[in-house]
């Protein structure tokens, strides 16, 4: 059984399968497409909000042939207490996979090993696997291979994004650099445990020098409201802006994961400069979520 719940300890190998057979997905789109789903129903489980991944798993798993219900984790007994493991259990024998967003990641986990179901984690406060694909593939259909090539990850260092960057970057072989306050990076032992070539600095302008893509993610994550006030004030250095982009390579990309909050982690005018890539990327998340799944499937 496969599932799809983190990008740590995940084979490069296994990443570049999705990525490779995403291109011809969204080429194929509405036009004689593979239905891998054909007479599944899908089940996805949401504890935070979504517009980009829920309207791209529903509609990606109606294109794959296959039938969605959308259950908010609040309208469940899961809200009153039910727990996961039996959650788990009784949807495993309806339904035929399962998309999660939720806090804890275990939850998902647990989720995955006891429902004996193709199991995706949509967003956890750890990772954010089908997020960070996504963006790899966005690169690399506009650049060409991201291996070799400098990743610039600007802002909260320590949430989901950029967590499932970090283990990307050892799998696919490419240069991570984030810039974030000290207490806003990853810890050592991420870092320790995912390998590959990552620099963790407070300096902004060195992590973004001849960069070939410079990144970014919202200051205060879902779930991190009460520290808002606090990650404004700390985080109010770390801006994407055309200043700073004077020292990424002259054709760098700007991406942004959504939803954005000008003025804070970007500028108004560098993220309209920069929407053609930043909304194809959110296009991009139905393609690669269909490959994931057609993955999953096969
Ligand atoms: N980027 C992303 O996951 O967006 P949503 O929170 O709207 O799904
Ligand atoms: N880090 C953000 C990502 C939103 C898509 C959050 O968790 O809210």
């Amino acid at each position: 059984m496969k599932h799809l719940l983190k990008l740590e300890g995940m084979p490069g190998a296994a990443m570049r399968e999705i990525l490779d057979s995403t291109s011809a997905i969204k080429a194929k789109r509405g036009a004689g497409e593979a239905k891998p789903l054909d007479a599944q129903t899908w089940a996805m489980i949401f504890t935070k909000s979504s517009t980009r991944t829920r309207v791209s798993f529903e509609v990606g798993i109606r294109e794959l042939g296959g039938s969605v219900m959308f259950l908010n984790a609040n309208d469940m007994q899961l809200g009153r207490g039910e727990p996961i493991k039996d959650t788990a259990r009784v949807l495993g024998r309806m339904v035929h996979g399962a998309v999660i967003r939720t806090y804890a990641q275990t939850d998902v986990e647990e989720f995955a090993a006891l429902s004996n179901i193709p199991t995706i984690n949509a967003l956890t406060d750890d990772e954010h696997p089908c997020q960070i694909l996504t963006d790899i593939f966005t690169f690399e259909e506009a650049r060409g291979p991201i291996q070799g090539g400098v990743v610039t990850y600007v802002g909260d260092g320590a949430c989901n994004v950029p967590l499932s960057w970090v283990h990307a970057a050892a799998a696919l072989d490419f240069e991570l650099r984030i810039a974030a306050p000290k207490e806003f990076q990853p810890s050592a032992e991420t870092l320790a445990k995912a390998g590959g070539n990552i620099v963790c600095t407070e300096d902004i302008q060195a992590a973004v020098d001849q960069a070939d893509m410079v990144y970014t993610d919202v200051w205060v994550s879902m779930g991190m409201e009460a520290e808002a006030e606090d990650r404004l004030a700390k985080l109010a250095g770390y801006q994407i802006n055309a200043e700073l982009m004077r020292l990424a390579k002259p054709d760098a990309l700007v991406m942004h994961c959504l939803p954005a909050y000008r003025g804070k982690e970007i500028d108004e005018d560098t993220f309209e400069a920069h929407a053609n890539t930043i909304f194809t990327q959110a296009e991009n998340r139905l393609h690669t979520q269909k490959a994931i799944m057609t993955w999953l499937a096969g």
